[in-house]
Formats: C-alpha cells, sequence, structure tokens
C-alpha cells in the first residue's frame, strides 16, 4: 500500500528552515494497522500529511499502490485523497453551520454522488457508528464523542482504503476515548481498511501490532508479533 523511501519534509519560515521529517523509510501494508507515537513537535502529523497525500515530501518518495505522491500534480492529489482516504482530527473539523447528516453528505459531493443516494449513504454511516437518532442535529447539539463520531462517518461514507486519525481522542474525557478507539478498532477489523493511528495514548501504544515511534523527524518501527 504505502512504500516511503527517504522521506524529509523542511519548512521554510523567512530565514529558518524547520526539518520536520529527515529521511523516513517505512512500508506499511494493506489492511495494516499502523500506531504512531512520540514528543510533539517529532513529525508526527507531517508524516500523516505525507501519508494522506495532503503536502508533498522535500525530498524522497511516498508510493501508494505504486504511485509516487511526491510527483503528481496537485489535482491529482486531490483526486487520491477525496477516493481513498478518510482523516479524523483531534478538533473534529466538524462545519458548524451544517447538521451531521450534511457534514458527513460533504465527503461524497467531490465524487459527484446524486443528492438522494448522498444522504442514503450519509445516513448508513451515521448508523454505522451509533448516531442514528442524530442525523439533523448540528455539531454544537452534540456532546464530544458525539461529534467526532460524525467525523468518523465522514471519514468512511466513502468507503475509503485509508483511514489516518491524528490524535482522535486528544480532546475526550477518558470514558469517551475508550469509546471512540473501541469503535474505530472494530470499524478497521470490520472493513479491512488500512489504519494509521497518532496517539499520545501509551495504552493503545504498548498494545499496537506495529508502533512507529518517532522523534526529530526520524522513525523507528517496533513490531509485536505476540499482540497479533
Ligand atoms: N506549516 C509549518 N510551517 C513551519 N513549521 C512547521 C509547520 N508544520 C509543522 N512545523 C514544524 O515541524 C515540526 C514537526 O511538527 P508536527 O509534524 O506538527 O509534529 P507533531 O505532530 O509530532 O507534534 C515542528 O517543529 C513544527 O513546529
Ligand atoms: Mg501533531
Amino acid at each position: 500500500m504505502y512504500k516511503l523511501t527517504g522521506v524529509t519534509k523542511h519548512y521554510r519560515r523567512a530565514k529558518d528552515t524547520v526539518e520536520a521529517l529527515r529521511g523516513v523509510d517505512l512500508v506499511i501494508e494493506d489492511g495494516d494497522q499502523l500506531v504512531i507515537q512520540g514528543p510533539t513537535g517529532g513529525g508526527k502529523s507531517t508524516l500523516l500529511q505525507m501519508l494522506g497525500a495532503l503536502d508533498r515530501p522535500t525530498e524522497g518518495s511516498v508510493e501508494f499502490d505504486g504511485v509516487d505522491l511526491a510527483r503528481l500534480s496537485e489535482a491529482k492529489l486531490t483526486k487520491v485523497r477525496a477516493e481513498n482516504i478518510g482523516f479524523i482530527f483531534q478538533s473534529f473539523n466538524l462545519i458548524p453551520t451544517l447538521t451531521a447528516l450534511e457534514n458527513v453528505e460533504t465527503a461524497l459531493v467531490p465524487m459527484g454522488v446524486k443528492a438522494a443516494e448522498r444522504r442514503r449513504l450519509a445516513a448508513e454511516a451515521l448508523d454505522s457508528v451509533g448516531l442514528a437518532e442524530r442525523l439533523s442535529h448540528l455539531p454544537s447539539e452534540l456532546s464530544g464523542g458525539q461529534q467526532q463520531r460524525v467525523a468518523i462517518a465522514r471519514a468512511l461514507v466513502k468507503k475509503p482504503k485509508v483511514l489516518l486519525a491524528d490524535e482522535p481522542t486528544g480532546n475526550l474525557d477518558e470514558a469517551t476515548r475508550a469509546d471512540i478507539i473501541g469503535l474505530l478498532e472494530g470499524l478497521w477489523k470490520e472493513r479491512g481498511l488500512t489504519f494509521i493511528l497518532v496517539t499520545h495514548d501509551s495504552g493503545i501504544a504498548k498494545r499496537a501490532p506495529r508502533l512507529a515511534s518517532i522523534r526529530k523527524g526520524r522513525v523507528t518501527v517496533t513490531e509485536r508479533i505476540s499482540a497479533v
């Protein structure tokens, strides 16, 4: 699925250059779960942006199903992203003026899905995250955990190959964190997704089948054969 070779990412700001990634080599197979952990500023979100075709590396290649994302035009990256990749963020990133159903529908607009079909698929996705009774609620009328469930439904409604989650439980209380992680792991197993999760939760990191530790832009992978 993914093959990263010698990936570096430099951010230039005025006269300063930040080396956010420094030579990352990483292979992620179809259907794998990879947990990414490391201190703030280590490069976790930058790595996720490379995997999610949100940005290109400064050097190196990011192969996704045999295509080097580093060489694609902006328009092609947008297409890869819209069709294949679901994102979840710490801050949910829902549109405040849209209902839960409308928020989920937005993921299907770039693919040209007709309105009635969009509504049907969005309602089905919300049902699969336990929110069948909340379709017409605005984000402000939902709890944090429910808002994250809407974001999960939005990420999955287009049936992506890859689910990328950047500290998805960072804004939630402990009980809700466990609910959301349980939901995500269930969806990963059911749907044969490739699931890449950035988290600070050391409990999750400990039982991860595959853990990528990232520190100062460098990645070390640990496999846990016993956890499989
Ligand atoms: N858009 C940007 N412009 C400049 N520097 C950035 C940008 N994004 C991230 N950085 C810097 O790159 C480094 C890695 O950041 P990030 O990938 O967000 O780390 P993490 O997610 O592990 O906290 C940090 O030093 C951060 O300040
Ligand atoms: Mg981050």
